[in-house]
């Protein structure tokens, strides 16, 4: 017979073999190479402490040890032993909800059969292969992998060059940095997920942009965080309701989000509206997570601000990566970048970081491998190039949107995405956008997010990275089926009659 007992000590570490019956291996975490950084040798922050946990006298705390052995059962353990399976998913796993596969799913996608297909709602800009990343990027990344050097452990926060190169390209004079600001994770989704877990406990709030992403509710909810959503203001290029985020923060408010550019408006705020959030969160004392993943990616009649280099004492979690303006979101490269000037954070919030990017012992080690390459060698030509497709298809996008009765879209000015305003009361066919957005699948073929799923009824969002012949015949599609469901309000078409 064999069982699981459980252990206080000093083992040798997790073993590769403890759960199958083989007893204590000799592959602790050690051997493996996954413990031989520690982070003060990395300069997370001077003060030494393990990046895995580990004290220096093995695992701390509790190992499990599988152990075969003939001992007799008990009656009490007898009696207390389950007599049938009853294998649940735990709360954690119910709790996380991802509200665009929610909306998505439960939506009848069923395309005219006459039309093919076209996507204006996947996020992912490699997805029609218009947009391929720069060869410099490929080669480093080939390179990589070619120097055999990067197949093992990296110390869970990343490789020292690594995070060397991210702080020389982020530094800026206003936000300068170091290596020990910096942690790699995996995709700017990890870097988000550690930020709200090193800051907020269960029963805290955060401040969540509404229209916003999706995965700060998901990722704050499954921890037991509440999201308080604060408004973005259509009419005003959607900048922040300075107002309404004030008269959420209460005691229990540990963070603010603000994504700058924006998924999904495309909006870019200026440094005078920048400047205006920090106000806020100052007054309050409450640090921001700022995910700049779309950073840099502004069209050329705006420029982007980082947050961090006008804050003179909000200390910022700045959360970016490689997925967007390089292209390669599969690459699943991301970081955090600390900012913390007047050390507000201090070592406790570094450590909780180090401690959380311990959880799944970092990001990919060939594309750390590739990191620096990758920053110091993609030519501008190539953001240039990026930025101006996305601008002139967005342009084509919105002259052909605006002239549609019943729709108004309101121009981006960075990132990949147009937000369309869908005015219902001229759609009284259709509850809601999903409903729109539903036949609009069914008639057109034309699949376009319902805002929905950003906490934003009755809008849709439409991603601007497609081919532009079909970003061109996706708006006249759209145009046909408004112009057949358009009904005029009847005091518009008494106007009319007389
Ligand atoms: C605003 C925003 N933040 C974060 C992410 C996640 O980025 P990554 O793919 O690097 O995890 C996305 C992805 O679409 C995003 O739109």
């Amino acid at each position: 017979m064999s069982y699981v007992i459980r252990m206080n000590g000093n083992s040798n570490g997790i073993q590769k073999d403890a759960l199958n019956g083989k007893g204590i291996g000799r592959n602790g975490i050690s051997e493996n190479g996954i413990d031989r950084n520690c982070v003060s040798k990395n300069g997370v922050n001077g003060n030494s402490f393990s990046v895995n946990g580990f004290d220096g006298n093995g695992f701390k705390g509790i190992s499990v040890h599988h152990v075969s052995a003939r001992v007799p059962v008990s009656a009490a353990k007898l009696k207390a032993r389950r007599q049938r399976w009853n294998v649940r998913a735990s709360e954690m796993s119910k709790n996380t909800l991802n509200p665009i596969r929610a909306i998505v799913d439960g939506m009848k996608l069923t395309p005219n059969p006459e039309k093919p297909m076209i996507a204006l709602s996947i996020g992912d800009p490699t997805v029609f292969g218009n947009l391929p990343t720069d060869d410099s990027v490929l080669q480093a990344m080939k390179d990589a992998i070619d120097s055999h050097k990067f197949n093992g452990y990296a110390p869970s926060v990343g490789y020292l060059q690594s995070r060397e190169a991210v702080a020389n390209f982020y530094s800026q004079a206003g936000a300068p940095l170091e290596a020990k600001d910096v942690i790699l994770t995996s995709g700017c989704s990890q870097a988000i997920e550690l930020a709200i877990s090193a800051l907020c406990n269960p029963g805290d709030n955060i401040l969540v942009p509404c229209p916003g992403f999706s995965l700060y509710k998901t990722l704050a909810v499954s921890v037991g965080v509440q999201v308080k959503f604060y408004n973005l203001l259509p009419e005003k290029s959607w900048e922040v309701d300075l107002q309404h985020l004030e008269s959420l923060i209460d005691d229990r408010t540990t963070c603010l989000i603000v994504n700058n550019p924006s998924n999904p408006c495309g909006s870019v705020f200026t440094k005078e509206h920048l400047r205006n959030i920090l106000a806020v969160a100052s007054r309050h004392c409450i640090p921001i997570l700022a995910d700049e993943i779309y950073g840099d990616m502004v069209f050329p009649s705006c420029e982007f601000h980082s947050l961090a280099n006008l804050s003179s004492d909000v200390p910022i979690l700045s959360c970016g990566g490689l997925a967007k303006r390089w292209l390669v979101p599969g690459w699943r490269m991301g970081w955090i970048l600390i900012h913390d000037r007047n050390n507000i954070f201090g070592s406790e919030i570094r450590e909780a970081l180090v401690k959380l990017s311990q959880r799944i012992l970092g990001a990919c080690t060939v594309v750390q491998g590739a990191l620096e390459s990758i920053l110091n060698n993609t030519q501008a030509e190539f953001y240039q190039s990026t930025i101006g497709f996305l601008k002139s298809n967005s342009e084509i996008c919105f002259a052909e949107l605006s002239t549609v009765p019943g729709l108004n879209p309101v121009m981006p000015s960075g990132a990949m995405y147009l937000m369309v305003g869908i005015e219902m009361e001229h759609f009284p066919e259709f509850q809601n956008d999903v409903d729109f957005t539903e036949r609009l699948v069914t008639e057109q073929s034309v699949f376009c997010l319902p805002a929905t799923a950003f906490e934003y009824p009755n809008f849709f969002r439409i991603v601007v990275t497609v081919p532009e012949e079909m970003m061109v015949e996706a708006c006249g599609r759209i145009r046909e089926f408004c112009a057949r469901h358009y009904r005029p309000l009847s005091q518009e078409s008494n106007d009319l009659d007389q």
